[in-house]
């Protein structure tokens, strides 16, 4: 069941984040949905500009449609990720999305507003929410790219100010994370202390953390044991720190790269192991089933796992 994005928000705030997945073909909209359907947890179809360009934009619709048709338990909401200000216009128009992301933070703050405050007030009039970021990630994401050395952490203040100006329903936080594989070196954790400042001006408002892949040393490892190049630094974000950043306002967590890994990690060792075969059906039934248990772990991290009764008597 498609739900609304500020419905599971009004449910999670406090509670648990809902991990909003990306996705870009049929294998990981099946392993999706099969894994939030064992582990009982609503969740976030991410749908980016790169996506709808690959996979087209009817065809991934008709695919999230079959997809609820085929797992009538599940509920969910269809995201836009990281849209310009155009894509999020034909998003809101299509009928099809519950929230769309205007990501207009590498603009300056006022441009950014009168960005924001535009696609806010075509999207309200339809019912549909609105994220939108503030302060920098580092790390490459669609088309924009941001060194790790202009990132910048979004200001308490601001966001406070961002919020009120523009009407938007969620806001994207700089806290340390960025986009990718290669967000840390060494152990680092999330700036904590400035979540808490940013939820202490915005009480009860969901917020959104962004590049929160976790990166498995493992899976690095094994891709690199298969023949890949990955430098093995690559370190993401600890997945018991999401725990934490719930109580502080954290209400979507966004997670793309480590399906990638689970996807490469899979054909990789495939190929490798059986250089005869080209039928890639049988590594796409592996990625299937380990798509879906890579998600359900997720929902257990982000205590959204088990959440389906919960979900259901809320709304209601
Ligand atoms: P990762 O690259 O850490 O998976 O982040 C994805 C993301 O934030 C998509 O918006």
């Amino acid at each position: 069941m498609i739900v609304t994005t500020k419905d599971l928000f009004r449910i999670a705030y406090g509670k648990f984040a809902v991990g909003a997945y990306n996705i870009n073909n049929m294998e990981q909209c099946i392993g999706l949905f099969q894994g939030c359907t064992a582990s009982q947890a609503p969740f976030i179809i991410q749908i980016s500009k790169g996506a709808r360009k690959y996979a087209l934009v009817k065809m991934l619709e008709g695919l999230i449609r079959t997809a609820e048709e085929l797992f009538p338990e599940t509920i969910f909401a269809v995201h836009l990720d990281h849209g310009d200000e155009q894509t999020c216009y034909d998003c809101i128009d299509s009928g099809f999305y519950s929230s769309v992301m205007i990501d207009a933070s590498h603009y300056p703050f006022d441009e950014n507003v009168a960005i924001t405050q535009r696609v806010v007030s075509r999207a309200h009039a339809k019912g549909i929410s609105v994220e939108a970021e503030l302060g920098m990630l580092g790390g490459v994401e669609e088309d924009i790219k941001v060194d790790e050395k202009h990132a910048m952490l979004t200001d308490p203040d601001d966001a406070a100010r961002y919020v009120q100006l523009t009407g938007c329903d969620s806001l994207a936080v700089a806290i340390g994370t960025s986009h990718g594989a290669y967000k840390f070196k060494g152990r680092q954790s999330l700036h904590f202390e400035r979540l808490a400042e940013i939820q202490a001006r915005l009480p009860g408002f969901p917020l959104v953390m962004h590049g929160s892949s976790s990166v498995p040393q493992e899976e690095v490892l094994r891709i690199n044991a298969a023949g890949g190049a990955m430098d093995p630094s690559a370190r993401g974000v600890d997945e018991d720190e999401f725990a934490t950043a719930v109580p502080l306002g954290v209400t979507k967590v966004n997670i793309d790269t480590d399906g990638r890994l689970v996807w490469t990690r899979v054909h990789r060792e495939y190929f490798r192991d059986e250089p005869a075969k080209i039928d890639f059906r049988d590594p796409g039934k592996i990625f299937m089933a380990e798509y879906a248990s890579f998600i359900a772990h997720k929902n257990e991290k982000l205590g959204s796992a088990g959440r389906l009764a919960e979900i259901r008597a809320a709304l209601g």
